[in-house]
């Protein structure tokens, strides 16, 4: 399974590139509206760091407008995927941007047929929102397994991006249904690392070795 961060904090993002796990980046509105800083700069210093794709996300409503506001997203590096909403503007737009070739990411999926949908309009990733599914009672992986199974059923290559995840079981799930991708805040991708088995084990092992006296180097 392939990690995205979902952040446009950049610092955040160049300390997790470091580790070389990260394949992607995620940003939307809300991420870009946080960091405070005007987002055409924002996402060419990500996409500088990542060479994964970057998601950057239109903000208009109609398909003219978006049209636009994503060939301008896409030139700003090649590895930006536009992010465009589950309307139906957005997927018109979904559509003739994978016609130029643009990678798109179709986000504010909240079903299994908007998620067919934006497969048949060509999508790079759909992106699922399963943790604001969770918030409202309803069962956001179950909507990861349906989506998963119904791309399989018709070898659609849109890849499943799992979004809106809030803790590492989210993560383990989507591992399990075969997900392509799951976008984390970077919180949860440090917490991925820990287990505090892995901690007491690892104070005992240099405990002994300090008493041998020894050193490797
Ligand atoms: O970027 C889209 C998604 O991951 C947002 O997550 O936590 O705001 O529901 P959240």
């Amino acid at each position: 399974m392939k990690f995205f961060v979902d952040t446009a904090d950049v610092a955040e993002i160049r300390s997790l590139a470091g580790t070389g796990l990260l394949d992607g980046v995620t940003t939307n509105p809300s991420l870009i509206a946080k960091s405070g800083r005007k987002m055409s700069e924002v996402i060419a210093e990500i996409c500088a760091l990542v060479p994964g794709p970057v998601s950057a996300e239109v903000t208009a409503t109609d398909h003219e407008t978006m049209l636009k506001e994503g060939r301008y997203l896409r030139a700003i590096a090649p590895n930006v995927a536009v992010k465009v909403p589950l309307t139906e503007a957005g997927l018109r737009t979904c559509k003739v941007l994978a016609e130029e070739g643009t990678p798109v990411n179709v986000t504010l999926c909240f079903s299994a047929n908007q998620a067919l949908l934006a497969a048949k309009a060509g999508a790079a990733f759909i992106s699922p929102f399963v943790g604001r599914l969770d918030d409202i009672g309803q069962d956001g992986m179950g909507l990861i397994a349906d989506v998963v199974q119904i791309y399989r059923n018709y070898a659609f290559k849109t890849e499943v991006l799992v979004a809106s995840i809030r803790h590492p079981v989210h993560v383990l799930q989507a591992a399990r249904l075969g997900a392509h991708v799951g976008t984390m805040p970077p919180a949860v991708i440090r917490a991925l690392f820990r287990h505090p088995l892995t901690d007491k084990g690892l104070e005992a092992f240099l405990a002994d070795w300090a008493k041998t006296g020894q050193s490797i180097l």
